[in-house]
């Protein structure tokens, strides 16, 4: 048989789904028929969360309820997270996260699903108070439980303080923009393991696994360490065409499906420049700006969402090495979303490979 393998599964459209659409041409991402511009700007997180999940956006009734069932979750999780204060203070935030996913457990009141989606960004909070002092200050973890508000009770537990209403609703909209997009590599990694019938929990915490990687939601952390190499504005063009020469990826650019720009990455500038209205003395959005035509003009690549997000979580003042971690919280939505959808319909996903090792051959006695 004559098969020519499609590297990356380009282009392969290997099932269906019903949450978002992801349409390359004209650079559109729809959540559930919403475009993401439309939930941005009229909807917070926990609504766009429940959206991607339950595939209507909620009543004011069922938006209460949510929150208020978060809490009580939350609640009943905090106490038994001693597991983190006893794992190598080596390994890194992301990691953490996908072990302490695993050790998740739910009750007679609560499903898996709802559990996870309730402590993820409790267990991202503490794991964000246990990165060193000295790259971060605060390392008291002190959540305020009864927040019902996801993003706000996110963002002030890992900073732990109180944080102006536009710093919230501007990190609120970055994780609208990360909630969810397609059959993505962290996704379809947890599409593979429920086909597996694999469980949740080892779902979520191979789909933070498929994260980690810079090609994908790796990309926030190392975006901003890349643009923190550059040294002004003015060495701009230098800097990149010493980059290009040396074959380095530019992180935080280019993306398989949006080639004509990805429609997350203004919406993710939109808060970054809400957060740099905050913080007007900070260069780094000037940088970014200037590095971003210089990379369209050079190589016609554009900017995907990591890179403005990179620079809004760094006005915010949070630590690099939790940027991946604040996607991981945020596209668990999408990822407990398509989980459930995988298990409606499901069939396990056993694809084949070209082979392409020896003719058959024999062993010797
Ligand atoms: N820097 C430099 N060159 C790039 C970049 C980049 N960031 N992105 C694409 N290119 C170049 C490739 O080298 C290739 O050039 P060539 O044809 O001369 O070989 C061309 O553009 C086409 O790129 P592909 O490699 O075919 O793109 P692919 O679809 O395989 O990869 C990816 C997409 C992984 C996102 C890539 O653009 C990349 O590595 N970007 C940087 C990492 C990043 O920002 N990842 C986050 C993506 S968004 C997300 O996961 C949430």
């Amino acid at each position: 048989m004559a098969y020519r393998a499609k590297k990356g599964l380009e282009d392969i459209i290997c099932d269906s789904t019903a949450i978002s659409d992801s349409i390359g041409e004209t650079s559109e991402l729809l959540y559930r028929g919403y475009p993401i511009e439309d939930l941005s700007e009229n909807c917070v997180y926990d609504e766009t969360a429940l959206l991607v999940l339950e595939g209507e956006l909620p009543s004011k009734e069922r938006l209460i309820l949510f929150r208020k069932q978060n809490i009580a979750i939350r609640q009943q999780v905090a106490p038994q997270m001693k597991l983190l204060d006893h794992l190598p203070a080596s390994l890194s935030p992301l990691k953490k996260l996908s072990i302490a996913v695993l050790a998740l457990e739910e009750n007679s009141n609560y499903q898996a699903d709802e559990v996870i989606l309730a402590a993820m960004p409790l267990l991202a909070a503490k794991i964000c108070t246990q990165i060193p002092a000295g790259t971060f200050g605060p390392t008291v973890f002190n959540p305020q439980l009864d927040e019902a508000d996801t993003a706000k009770f996110f963002l002030e537990s890992m900073l732990n303080k109180p944080m102006p209403e536009k710093a919230v609703a501007a990190f609120d909209k970055t994780m609208t923009v990360y909630a969810e997009q397609g059959f993505n590599p962290s996704t379809f990694t947890a599409r593979i393991v429920t086909s597996t019938r694999g469980d949740v929990y080892s779902a979520i915490s191979a789909a933070i696994g498929a994260l980690s990687g810079s090609l994908h939601g790796g990309a926030n952390q190392e975006a901003i360490k890349m643009l923190r190499s550059v040294p002004s504005v003015a060495e701009v063009d230098s800097w990149l065409a010493h980059q290009l020469k040396s074959g380095g990826k530019l992180m935080g650019f280019g993306h398989r499906i949006f080639r004509n720009g990805d429609p997350r990455a203004p919406l993710m500038k939109r808060c970054r420049d809400m957060l740099a209205r905050l913080s007007p003395a900070s260069p780094l959005p000037h940088l970014a700006d200037a590095l971003e035509i210089a990379v369209y003009r050079e190589k016609e690549l554009r900017p995907n969402l990591d890179y403005s997000a990179a620079v809004a979580y760094e006005l915010l003042g949070l630590p690099d090495e939790i940027f991946t971690v604040i996607f991981a919280v945020a596209r668990t939505a999408g990822w407990l979303a398509h989980i459930k959808e995988q298990k409606t319909n499901n069939r396990l996903i056993r694809p084949m490979a070209e082979y392409t090792g020896p003719e058959k051959r024999h062993s010797r006695p």
